[in-house]
């Protein structure tokens, strides 16, 4: 079994595919973790369906799936979830967990908040009024070689780099940054937050750690023009995965803690305060 920052350090968005189906083994061990995932943090759990590109023509789902920017892909995990209050972070915690396990089996996956056509997918998955439609992600063996497009995604997103930790972890306010050193056990968890995806590689998540409690508060630094797509906003699903990577880790290392609501956490003009993480013990976790 390979360990949570080693899962972590190997997902990528995987936009070319490897011609080959996958076998049926992979695929129920596939099923049986989409039937097992728990409810977010917020208490709402989405619905995921898989969905095979196989039952369309191939070239209809290249044109109306993934405007050609997904090659190959046999297969698409999509998900829908009731709106409510926080269901966008619900959905990107719960998805990750799937994404992650997936990647475990050496599956390759890429969150596509974008560019896929909603109206298909909807149908697919048979969405209901109450539903959002936030995301999908295909679902396939990586091919040995990235394709003109994707290589150029990647350049035009930065998808290769992150913002150094300066920019994005605090130690009681945001003008003090937190190190790597000053953050202890909490580092690993940190910087697995760090390398999580992000839509458009945007990396929105904020954290701020109270040097009193080890409480870590995390807001959104929400950009201009990024707001709601289709009813969903993609930057509170980015929130939703770093959470899972922080999560993962802290508890991947013996420690426990909970998502709270604190009302204590500083208020900013800057970004919006989205949840706390409270650890058991005085160093956060
Ligand atoms: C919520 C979300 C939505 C995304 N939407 C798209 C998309 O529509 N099309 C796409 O090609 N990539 C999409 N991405 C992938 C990001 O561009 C990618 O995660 C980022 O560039 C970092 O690269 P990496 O995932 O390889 O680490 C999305 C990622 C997230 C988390």
């Amino acid at each position: 079994m390979s360990s949570i920052t080693e899962i972590i350090k190997k997902r990528f968005s995987c936009r070319t595919y490897a011609d080959r189906p996958i076998e049926e083994s992979t695929l129920q061990k596939l099923k049986d973790i989409m039937n097992s995932l728990p409810a977010g943090p917020f208490g709402g759990k989405p619905r995921l369906a898989l969905v095979s590109a196989a039952s369309s023509s191939p070239r209809e789902w290249r044109q109306l799936g993934t405007y050609g920017i997904i090659r190959n892909a046999r297969l698409f995990v999509a998900g829908a979830i009731r709106n409510a209050a926080h269901a966008m972070e619900d959905y990107g915690y719960c998805k990750e967990l799937f994404i992650l396990r997936a990647t475990e089996l050496g599956l390759g996956t890429c969150w596509l908040g974008g560019t896929f056509s909603s109206g298909n997918f909807a149908d697919a998955i048979n969405l209901q009024k109450d539903e959002l439609l936030p995301a999908v992600s295909p679902v396939g063996y990586p091919a040995d070689n990235k394709s003109f497009t994707e290589k150029m995604m990647r350049r035009i997103a930065g998808s290769d780099r992150r913002k150094p930790w300066k920019d994005i972890f605090f130690a009681d306010n945001f003008s003090r940054p937190l190190t790597e050193q000053d953050a202890g056990e909490c580092a690993v968890a940190l910087e697995n937050l760090r390398l999580a995806p992000s839509a458009s590689n945007k990396q929105p998540w904020r954290v701020l750690r109270d040097d009193d409690t080890a409480v870590f508060h995390f807001y959104l630094a929400r950009a201009l023009g990024y707001n709601l797509l289709r009813g969903v906003s993609l930057q509170d699903v980015d929130m939703g995965i770093a959470m899972c990577h922080f999560a993962l880790t802290v508890q991947e290392a013996g420690g426990s803690g909970q998502w709270v609501t604190d009302t204590g956490a500083p208020g900013t003009t800057s970004f919006d305060y989205i949840v706390s993480w409270r650890g058991k013990s005085n160093s956060g976790v």
